[in-house]
Formats: structure tokens, sequence, C-alpha cells
């Protein structure tokens, strides 16, 4: 950390600036296919999102209480609002696992990743938060102990969670995901183009996998015959992908759609805004994480389709878009 760096810090009252740092820095996801099911140990696939991302910085607080500051909240960790619960859990365990000395602490978190649209922003925040504090004391934090401690964190968060958001906030790479099993990275390096499309409505993943989970015990044939579906078409979408056969694994999003709205986790406006994609000539399109809201994607073959399927996906509603070139993914 050089005095430029200290110096770009933020000017609040509260911060002490000494050289004593901690840095911690996370990134946001994109589940391709299998979100929800995922929960139920049907495996999915999910890629990294560096375009959107968070970094944590942890100073000595000069008052002798610890404090955070976010876009969404400054005060004492003590009083953080319900919702940031999961926060506060990771900070404790860290201090608990690690043993680390009781010290009024100030964090400060710079996040672009949008709150609430499926992105893995709530495992993101703590997994930089974990970072931070690992940086901070100068501990070695594995990546097991990492998804561990943030895990307990999103279960908070969530109730049930698969583990997926903490693993890809932390992860460079796509991966094939099952819960409790090692995770399989591989490369995506297809020729074709992933459009992000964030609706602006808020996702409910917590109320989605609460929903998901009663709709299972009020019909558990029907369910589990949709989470058998899932499973078959991220199987398939995996080795589409091996096989560079994107006009196959557009149709298997398309596929894994239709069975996400059965379970009841879409929306009118996703649906409006994949719909769009699909007539503007995408491959195949789906809501993307917790749904009731949140983000959708789509594939398009070449660039220029992939401008036109954002451009219908905007009209349709979507608030904002981006597009990736699975090329270089
Ligand atoms: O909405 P997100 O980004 O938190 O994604 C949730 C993914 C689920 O499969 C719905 C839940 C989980 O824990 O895997």
């Amino acid at each position: 950390m050089n005095d430029n760096q200290i110096s770009n810090m933020n000017t609040n009252d509260d911060t002490d600036y000494t050289p004593s740092l901690g840095q911690g820095a996370a990134h946001s996801k994109i589940i391709l296919m299998g979100e929800h099911a995922v929960v139920y140990g049907v495996p999915a696939i999910a890629m990294p999102f560096k375009v959107a991302s968070v970094s944590v910085k942890i100073t000595p607080s000069k008052t002798n209480r610890s404090r955070l500051e976010s876009d969404y909240y400054s005060g004492p960790i003590s009083l953080m609002p319900d919702h940031m619960a999961n926060l506060k859990r990771v900070i404790e365990l860290m201090l608990d696992s690690f043993n680390l000395p009781e010290q009024a602490l100030y964090y400060h978190i710079e996040s672009n990743i949008p709150i609430g649209r499926g992105m893995g922003s709530s495992a993101a925040v703590s997994v930089a938060i974990a970072r931070a504090i690992a940086d901070f004391y100068d501990v070695d934090l594995s990546d097991y102990q990492l998804q561990l401690i943030v895990n307990q964190g999103e279960v908070i968060a969530h109730e049930s969670t698969s583990g997926l958001d903490t693993l890809m906030s932390s992860t460079n790479d796509p991966v094939m995901y099952q819960k409790s099993e090692q995770p399989v990275p591989f490369s995506l390096n297809l020729k074709a183009f992933l459009i992000l499309a964030d609706s602006g409505i808020e996702g409910q993943t917590k109320k989605a996998v609460a929903s998901v989970r009663q709709l299972l015990e009020e019909r558990p044939k029907f369910v589990k015959e949709a989470l058998n579906s899932i499973e078959r078409f991220v199987k398939l979408g995996y080795q589409a992908i091996l096989n560079k056969d994107v006009n196959e694994l557009g149709r298997l999003l398309t596929y894994n759609h239709y069975y996400l709205n059965q379970l009841g986790v879409s929306h009118p406006t996703l649906d409006r805004i994949i719909q769009a994609a699909w007539y503007a000539g995408a491959l195949g399109a789906k809501l993307t994480g917790g749904g009731l809201g949140g983000c959708a994607i789509a594939l398009a073959e070449t660039a220029k389709d992939a401008e036109l399927i954002a451009e219908a996906m905007e009209i349709a509603g979507a608030k904002q878009t981006w597009i990736l070139n699975l090329e270089s993914e």
C-alpha cells in the first residue's frame, strides 16, 4: 500500500490514516443453468461476472466501536439493520475462528454489484469482508475456510443456500457446481455472446427459495419432476458447452426457464424481457439467480445479434444490459 492509495481512502472522521490496512475483493456471478435446483443437489453451471465487483478496506476505528460505511448503511456494526445480519455474522466468525483480538475497526465497502438482482451481491460482500479481515490481521485464510465462514452468513441471508454464490464470488473460472462436491472448473470459450439484462425489479432470493421449498411440500411429485428435468438440461447444457454447440445450449437455457417459471420464481416483467429476447433472435433466454425479479440472460450467435437482443430486452423493460463475449471467458 503506498501513500497515494492511503490518501485515496475515505475521508470520514472515523478513519485512522495509519498504514495499518486490510483489503479484500470479490466479484459478481451469473448462473447459466440450474439455480434453485442446485439447492436440492442438482448441478448448476455458473460463471464469474467481474464487471460487477466489490472491494473492502479496513482501518482501525478512531472510536471504540466498529463501524461500517457503504452505499446502503453507514454506522456502528452493532446497529446494522437485520438484512445485513449476514455481514455481522461473517465478521464475528472471522474474529472467533482465528482468535483475533477485539479491536474497533472501520469497514469501508465499495460495490458496483446491483443488490437483489441475482448477481450474488451478499455473498460477494461477505467474501470481500472476510478477505479484508484476513489481510488486516495477516492470517492465512484458505478457500475452504472462506467458503465455510461466508456460507454461514449466507444461511442467514437465504435460509437454505447451495453455496454457489459464495464459491462464484471468489473463483475466477466458470464452474460446474454440485452441493458437497468438488466444483469442476472449465473454460467457456464459445463463439457466442451472453446478454445480461437487469429487470430493475429487486429479486427476492430468500422468498423464492422458501416458496420452492413450500411447493415441494405441497406438490412433491410436480416439483421433483421439475427438478429432474432441470438436472437433465443442466447436464446436457454442460455437454453442449464442451461440444461448443451454442444452438443446443440456447435451447436448453429456454427449457430451463420454462421449469423455473413452473416453480413460480419468475416475474411478469422478467418473462416479458425473456420473450423479447426470443423474438429478437436469441438462441435461448432465461432468468438467472433467485428470481421473482432480478436479471435475465440471453444467448446470441453474433455481436450484432447480441446488440439487437439487448435493445429488444431494454424496450421490454430491462433497465440495464451487459454483453459478454463468451470466446474470452
Ligand atoms: O439470487 P442469487 O444471486 O443469490 O442466486 C441464488 C441462487 C439459488 O440457487 C436460488 C439459491 C442458492 O443458494 O443456490
